[in-house]
């Protein structure tokens, strides 16, 4: 009775199939996640307590059974649409906000003073059916002659258009005097957007309103874009760099704050995961990183192991 290199095979054959499932089981054990619904989750981003950056887990958050992600500031919780995460920019909607579909009575939208993001300049901010005589937008002059608007007056054809071309907006028949268009980067970040204390009923939010977009309504897109940094220099960390390339999530520990990286299967190291897959190559020599990460080489190495062997 010689070796048999069949049960060989087939022994290694189901070593293998163990790591691959206990990588596949693993990898959905992962604390934090890299997706929420359709959109990416990336350092400074993260699904909940221990993930991305510290500063940003107070307010986005991933709701782990309707997997959406949100953003929660005193003014409310708003669905995030998409992030630029080249650009930096976060994209969200606000089911209050007056649309042409629909006009909504909403009590505003503001961003908390210690959040680490601010409004990015593309965004532009209609207010809707203010009181003209009291919302402060227009301020009484000192000698009493009349009131000064502190709204943006180039860009009044929005006002023009929302009030006339937009169905929902237009039927409530409003004057054009009791619309103010403004971007909130020109009013500073006190400024906030409460509508009661305004004497507004109603606001509409763009962004990528660009010049010559005005006349343009089809191309406008409602909702609010927010500009983030990573840091006072606005680096991207470098060591959630690596861990982001090997598969990992970059997270913090919760009691220090120090870098986390949680790694497929929940292991968390404050470099990178790499040492996961060149632990499994020293295990065994054909072993390679994309091996692990590719399941599709299992399918070949199945098809392999599964051919009649021949004696
Ligand atoms: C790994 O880090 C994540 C995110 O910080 C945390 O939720 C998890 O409990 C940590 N796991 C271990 C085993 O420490
Ligand atoms: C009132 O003040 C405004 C701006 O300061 C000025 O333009 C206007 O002429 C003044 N009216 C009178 C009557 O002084």
């Amino acid at each position: 009775m010689s070796f048999k290199p069949s049960s060989f095979s087939s022994s290694s054959f189901f070593f293998l199939l163990f790591l691959f499932f206990f990588f596949a089981s693993h990898v959905s054990s992962q604390a934090c996640q890299k997706t929420c619904g359709q959109i990416p989750i990336k350092y400074p981003l993260g699904t909940g307590s221990g993930c991305g950056d510290p500063r940003f887990t107070r307010y986005i958050k991933c709701d782990p059974d309707q997997q959406t992600l949100t953003l929660t500031t005193h003014t409310g919780c708003y669905p995030i649409t998409s992030v630029d995460y080249a650009k930096q920019v976060i994209y969200v909607t606000d089911p209050s906000m007056s649309t042409c579909a629909c006009t909504r009575p909403s009590r505003g939208f503001g961003l908390d003073w210690d959040a680490p993001f601010s409004f990015h300049d593309d965004t532009v901010f209609t207010l809707l059916d203010c009181s003209v005589d009291e919302s402060p937008v227009f301020t009484p002059l000192s000698n009493g002659t009349g009131r000064v608007s502190l709204c943006d007056r180039q860009s009044s054809s929005i006002c023009t258009f929302l009030y006339s071309n937009c169905r929902a907006i237009s039927l409530i028949n409003l004057q054009v005097s009791t619309c103010c268009v403004y971007v909130p980067l020109d009013l500073g970040p006190s400024f906030e957007m409460d509508l009661r204390k305004l004497r507004c009923s109603s606001y509409s939010g763009f962004y990528n309103l660009g010049p010559g977009q005005e006349p343009h309504p089809e191309n406008w897109n409602y909702g609010i874009a927010l500009k983030y940094k990573f840091n006072v220099f606005d680096e991207y960390p470098v060591v959630c760099g690596g861990c982001e390339r090997s598969n990992g999530a970059c997270g913090y520990n919760t009691q220090t704050s120090s870098f986390v990286c949680n790694c497929p299967g929940g292991i968390n190291t404050t470099s990178d995961c790499f040492f996961l897959y060149n632990s499994a190559s020293i295990l065994l020599p054909w072993f390679s990183r994309e091996w692990v990460m590719y399941p599709l080489s299992w399918v070949v190495i199945w098809t392999v192991m599964s051919l009649p062997q021949r004696s």
